[in-house]
């Protein structure tokens, strides 16, 4: 198991001084190595100024609570997701262990908050007996449930933060804590492993919350996770339920999503789009092992699909009509890059993490033929390299023998690493701030969420592979797994407890009982009812936190608006009906005089976890809307 090299680290301090040297000359130096170890430094107070409890940007957040953006309008990404700390705190353990030793409070605050975080229920479902509470994308800051609606679940979450807490969990065994290991941090892992190895088959959103179906991303984190998560069991002599899993999900990630001539992002799904899109660059990148070889399961960056996949994702982004930005640029060089060319949030905008990630990509991809002496192009991968290296054929070359052109080729994708890199450079401001996107067209604004921790950890790791600094491997063997012959569906039942050593509550049994609120309210096209109470699970009064209730019943005899809610059982409750229109910013809220109690009856273990115990009868009282339409 490969430890970060300290070699490595003693090249980037001499980076450090040649740029330090260069001062005097060159006062604004402009060289792309400077400006990466300046912005790499940004980036890194960026990422920890949305940790809470101290971080400077993010007042109110619970200790190692990693918070999406501090941004709480235009968009609200004032909350914490799953996907976007897990594939921070890798930043973070990887930085950790290349030195970062101020990380360590971080990485041992997220263990703890995780530990509680799986515990709570949430829109998604309780976390006893099932597990189905893990697939929940997001929580508020202070590691309450969110209730608002939202693309749920969403199932890369658990294997990301899988994959995060075992790097950390193979740096504690290798520094003699391996008792830790194996009492405090596994228990969180095993819960997330038994969550994939149960639920890898099933549907759920894919990483842009937008798409109901399986996801390239979620399934090469899953197969990852499941893959690492056993080596690690054995090492601390657990079990890993969930992990007999592993051979089935890479037969379904190699063979269902190809297409070809590159991994179609979403399927079983009907989204109407190609399918080119972001997901799946972003995808080798989590699963990259300097060492694996590059025909691996795990489909690595070197992998031929891998590159051919890379260059259908990129090239749709070089349409100048489409995308101004990109205008000029020839096909040897990088571009600004965005989530898919059908995307339209925020105008479908340029993303600093998925340009930061294409250069990661090739970074990755050249260190691997370095490190095997090879590179073989075949005639999958050839109309990637003909566009970075022209006279490329499908041929295995070797450094060996005068005028190899082993070196040529891997200095052209290098230099094509590099130049996704200048465009990084371009249109990150000069403070170094990072939002989510820039515009296509001219003046190429930042736009959408300001200071995006997920953008500032993509620089990073994008910087660590550029400086050369790997993480450590986790294929442990020549390859990661045998591929079945066939490919089946599976799931193996998980085994659910809380990581009370971390620190999570010792709940027996997710002690909840469904309540179907029922309400008759007439509404207007544009107006929606939800419904909000004095308790945590319906939002302590917040708007934003009320619980969305659903008109699929409403008739022309019933207005019927209603939702099933796991409420925490056995306690009294205050809550009210409230109405929001698309015409008017202000919520309308029931009148006083409604006063809606209840007592939410004692829960059963042994009931079917989705039986409805109690419903309610309820009609609006107060103002009724004005028409929509607006
Ligand atoms: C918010 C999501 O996070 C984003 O990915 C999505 O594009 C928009 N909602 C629109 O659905
Ligand atoms: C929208 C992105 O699409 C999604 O991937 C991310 O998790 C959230 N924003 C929060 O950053």
């Amino acid at each position: 198991m490969g430890i970060l090299s300290t070699k490595t680290i003693a090249q980037v301090s001499m980076l450090a001084a040649c740029s330090i040297a260069n001062a005097g000359t060159l006062p604004q130096a402009k060289g792309l190595d400077a400006f990466v170890e300046k912005q790499r430094t940004i980036s890194l107070q960026g990422v920890l100024n949305n940790i809470g409890p101290d971080g400077s940007l993010v007042p109110g957040a619970g200790a190692g609570v990693i918070v999406a953006s501090p941004s709480t309008v235009n968009p609200n990404y004032f909350y914490t997701w799953s996907r976007d700390a897990a594939l921070t705190m890798k930043m973070i353990v990887d930085e950790f262990m290349l030195g970062k030793k101020q990380l360590k409070s971080y990485i041992e605050d997220y263990i703890h908050a995780q530990a509680v975080l799986q515990t709570v229920t949430n829109p998604s479902g309780t976390f006893l007996p099932s597990g189905l509470g893990l697939g929940e994308p997001k929580y508020n800051v202070d590691l309450t449930r969110f209730n608002g609606a939202w693309g749920r679940p969403q199932r890369d979450g658990p294997a990301l933060r899988a994959i995060a807490l075992i790097t950390y969990s193979k740096w504690l065994i290798s520094n003699g804590q391996k008792q830790k290991a194996k009492t405090v941090v596994w228990p969180i892992i095993s819960n997330d492993l038994s969550y994939v190895g149960q639920y890898w088959n099933s549907t759920g959103f894919d990483l842009w919350e937008e798409v109901q179906g399986s996801s390239f991303f979620a399934t090469q984190n899953q197969f990852r996770s499941l893959v690492e998560g056993g080596a690690l069991a054995k090492t601390l002599g657990v079990q890993c339920t969930g992990c007999d899993q592993a051979p089935q999900v890479a037969c379904f990630l190699n063979e269902a999503y190809w297409n070809g001539q590159y991994f179609v992002a979403n399927i079983n799904s009907n989204d109407g789009r190609t399918g080119k899109d972001a997901n799946t660059v972003l995808g080798s990148i989590s699963a990259f092992d300097l060492n694996a070889k590059c025909d691996d399961a795990s489909i690595q960056p070197c992998n031929s699909r891998a590159l051919s996949n890379f260059k259908a994702f990129v090239d749709p982004f070089r349409d100048s009509t489409a995308y101004p930005i990109n205008k000029g640029i020839p096909k040897s060089q990088g571009i600004a890059l965005g989530r898919y060319t059908e995307d339209v949030y925020y105008n479908g905008g340029l993303w600093y993490l998925i340009t930061a990630a294409a250069a990661e990509y090739l970074y990755d991809a050249v260190a691997q033929w370095e490190i095997q002496g090879s590179l073989t192009i075949d005639k999958t991968s050839l109309a990637f390299f003909q566009d970075i290296y022209p006279a490329a054929k499908a041929k295995t070359y070797t450094p060996k023998g005068k005028n190899a052109e082993f070196p040529l080729i891997l200095k052209a994708v290098t230099n094509y690493a590099e130049s996704f890199v200048t465009v990084l450079q371009k249109y990150i401001p000069a403070d170094g701030s990072m939002t989510e996107q820039f515009n296509r067209t001219s003046p190429f604004n930042p736009t959408s969420a300001a200071n995006l921790t997920w953008s500032y950890a993509a620089f990073i790791s994008m910087a660590e592979r550029r400086a050369k600094q790997y993480p450590p491997s986790w294929i442990s063997g020549k390859q990661s797994t045998t591929l079945p012959k066939t490919c089946s569906t599976g799931a193996t039942k998980g085994v659910y407890a809380p990581a009370t050593a971390a620190g999570a509550p010792n709940i027996t049994t997710s002690c909840t009982s469904n309540v179907r609120f029922e309400v008759n309210a007439t509404t207007y096209y544009g107006e929606n009812i939800l419904v909000a109470g004095n308790t945590t699970d319906l939002g302590s009064w917040d708007i934003n936190n009320a619980w969305p209730l659903d008109a699929s019943g409403y008739t022309a005899e019933r207005p019927l608006w209603s939702a099933t809610v796991a409420l925490t059982a056995g306690q009294a409750i205050n809550y009210a009906y409230v109405r929001t229109e698309d015409c008017s910013q202000a919520p309308i809220w029931e009148s006083a005089t409604a006063n809606r109690t209840l007592v939410i009856p004692p829960c059963d273990p042994n009931a079917d976890p989705d039986a409805v115990i109690l419903v309610t009868n309820d009609a609006w009282t107060g103002p009724t809307g004005t028409s929509g339409g607006c």
